[in-house]
Order: C-alpha cells, then sequence, then structure tokens
C-alpha cells in the first residue's frame, strides 16, 4: 500500500476546496466529487515537477498524472493504478493504439519501464540507455518530490 503523504496527513485542502474541514464545492453536490482547487493538469505541479528531457511522454507532460496515478493511496507501490506497468501501459498501448509497428514480444514479459521512462527521458520512444541493446540502466527518478510543501 501507498499512502500519498498530504492524503495521510489529511492535508485535504492542499488540493480540495474546503470549510470546516468538509470537501465542498458545486461538483461534490452534483457528482459527489469534492471540489479541486486546480484542475487536474496544473494540481500536481504545484508540488511535483517533471524532468526537462528531450522526449516527454505525452499524458505525463500533460498532467495527467491521475491516468496512472491515483491521488490519495492504492495498494500499488508509487500509487500506481495498476501492480505492474504491464497492465498499466496496455491501458492506452494495446494492439493499434499507440503501438502500431512493433513486435515487442521479443522482450518476453518484461516490465514496460525496464527500458522506457513513464515521465521523460533524453533517447526517443522514452527509451533508458541501454535498452537498444537489450541492457537497459536501471531508471532513476524523473518527477521530483517536493522538499518543502
Ligand atoms: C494531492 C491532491 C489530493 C489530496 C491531498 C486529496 N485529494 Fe481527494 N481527490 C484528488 C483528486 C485529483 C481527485 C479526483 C477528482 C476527480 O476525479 O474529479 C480526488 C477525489 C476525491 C473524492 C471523490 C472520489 C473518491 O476517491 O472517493 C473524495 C471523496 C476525496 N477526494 C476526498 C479527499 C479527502 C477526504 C482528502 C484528505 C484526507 C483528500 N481527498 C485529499 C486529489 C487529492
Ligand atoms: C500539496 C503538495 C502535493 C501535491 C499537490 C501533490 N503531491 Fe504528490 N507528494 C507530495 C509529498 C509531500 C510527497 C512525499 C514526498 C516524500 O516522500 O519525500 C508526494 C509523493 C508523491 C508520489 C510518490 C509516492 C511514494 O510514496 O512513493 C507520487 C507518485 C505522487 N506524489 C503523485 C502525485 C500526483 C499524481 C499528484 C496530483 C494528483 C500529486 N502527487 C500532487 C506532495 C504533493
Ligand atoms: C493514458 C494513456 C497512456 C498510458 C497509460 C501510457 N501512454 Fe504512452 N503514450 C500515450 C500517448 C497519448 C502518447 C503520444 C502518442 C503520439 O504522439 O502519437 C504516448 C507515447 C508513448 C511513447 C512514444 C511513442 C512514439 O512513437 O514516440 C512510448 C515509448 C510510450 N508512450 C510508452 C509508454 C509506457 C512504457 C507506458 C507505461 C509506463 C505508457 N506509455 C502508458 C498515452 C499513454
Ligand atoms: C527490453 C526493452 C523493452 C521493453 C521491456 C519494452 N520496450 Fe517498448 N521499445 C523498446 C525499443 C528498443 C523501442 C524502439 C523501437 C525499436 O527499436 O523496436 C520501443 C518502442 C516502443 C514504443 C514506440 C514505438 C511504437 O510502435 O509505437 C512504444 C509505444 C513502446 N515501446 C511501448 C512499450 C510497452 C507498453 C512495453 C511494456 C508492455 C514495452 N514497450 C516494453 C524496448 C522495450
Ligand atoms: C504513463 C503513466 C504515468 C504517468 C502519466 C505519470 N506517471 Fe508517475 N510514475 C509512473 C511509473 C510507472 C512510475 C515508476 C514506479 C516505479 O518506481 O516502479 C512513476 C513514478 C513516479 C514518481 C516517483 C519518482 C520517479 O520518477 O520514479 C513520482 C513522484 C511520480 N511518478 C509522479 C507523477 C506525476 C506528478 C505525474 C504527472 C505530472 C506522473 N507521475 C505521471 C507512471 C506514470
Amino acid at each position: 500500500m501507498t499512502v500519498h503523504r498530504p492524503y495521510a496527513e489529511g492535508k485535504c485542502d492542499k488540493c480540495h476546496s474546503s470549510r470546516s474541514g468538509k470537501p465542498i464545492g458545486l461538483s461534490a453536490i452534483f457528482q459527489g466529487v469534492p471540489m479541486l482547487l486546480e484542475p487536474i493538469e496544473k494540481l500536481c505541479f504545484k508540488c511535483h515537477g517533471i524532468e526537462q528531457k528531450a522526449y516527454l511522454h505525452a499524458p505525463a507532460v500533460a498532467g495527467q498524472c491521475s491516468f496512472c496515478h491515483d491521488p490519495h493511496q492504492t495498494p500499488n507501490k508509487r500509487m500506481l493504478l495498476t501492480g505492474t506497468t504491464r497492465e498499466l501501459c496496455a491501458r492506452c498501448h494495446s494492439g493499434a493504439t499507440f503501438l502500431t509497428q512493433l513486435d515487442h514480444a521479443r522482450y518476453g514479459d518484461r516490465e514496460c519501464i525496464a527500458c522506457h521512462d513513464p515521465h521523460a527521458a533524453d533517447i526517443e520512444f522514452n527509451l533508458l540507455p541501454g535498452a537498444r541493446s537489450g541492457e537497459p540502466e536501471p531508471r532513476k527518478p524523473t518527477v521530483s518530490l517536493p522538499t518543502s510543501w
């Protein structure tokens, strides 16, 4: 289980509009979802920064972090929505969707982040150094954690 620190510490108002400790707002009334202080594409960038490398993964640079991460908590590491990146990436990259010319079967069932960075990379196709020759270097963080928030 990974719990997001602001959520664990009850700092709901870092992301949600609140009064008397209770989330409020129009969306709360109509959808049961407490109103966010910022639209999702800005919210996560209030505290996190993506490394400005040459190849930025489209959903990450667009701030659509919640396509892959839950804002509160999940049973998976880094609050990912799935237990493996094979499942996670397949939500968008499967069949003919954004994965057209490749035969990845030769890579067996290795995790996608063994060779690709989910946020940003110096090499095209968001590859990690060495990935092309089949010996990828372990990835380093590409989104920063806040020191003060
Ligand atoms: C880091 C930002 C962040 C923090 C901190 C946070 N939330 Fe959220 N929360 C979100 C986002 C993003 C959504 C998704 C909203 C949407 O789908 O429109 C959400 C959705 C929700 C929802 C509706 C969907 C669901 O998961 O049930 C509730 C209820 C909620 N939050 C309550 C809380 C409470 C209570 C806290 C504090 C303990 C909290 N949140 C802290 C970002 C945050
Ligand atoms: C108010 C500041 C704040 C906002 C807004 C915020 N975060 Fe965080 N986030 C933190 C802090 C604090 C940590 C923990 C840093 C540490 O462990 O040193 C963290 C950690 C994380 C981690 C690593 C979790 C772990 O334990 O491994 C992820 C992933 C993450 N945030 C995603 C998001 C996403 C997605 C959003 C937008 C929905 C978001 N954050 C918005 C403050 C924030
Ligand atoms: C929410 C949908 C979504 C998810 C989930 C997702 N991607 Fe993507 N990905 C995209 C989009 C959109 C593009 C940009 C496609 C384009 O520009 O034609 C992209 C582009 C890419 C590219 C570059 C393709 C190219 O031709 O340059 C790679 C590599 C990639 N993603 C790998 C991954 C990996 C690895 C994961 C899992 C960690 C992942 N993606 C998860 C939507 C997603
Ligand atoms: C062993 C390394 C390796 C693994 C594991 C790997 N890839 Fe790749 N991937 C590559 C290489 C290398 C390329 C560049 C094109 C080429 O040379 O085949 C690539 C290219 C891509 C592209 C862009 C090209 C296109 O056709 O759209 C996408 C998207 C992609 N990979 C997604 C994934 C996903 C999703 C996974 C996990 C299921 C994954 N990759 C696992 C090495 C890997
Ligand atoms: C395409 C899916 C995807 C998107 C979009 C995405 N992430 Fe991630 N994120 C991942 C994966 C996969 C990891 C690596 C988990 C691991 O270490 O195994 C990760 C790791 C992280 C970490 C830990 C530091 C690191 O780089 O390893 C933080 C913090 C984080 N993400 C925040 C964010 C924020 C903020 C956004 C939006 C700006 C975002 N992520 C968008 C998939 C994604």
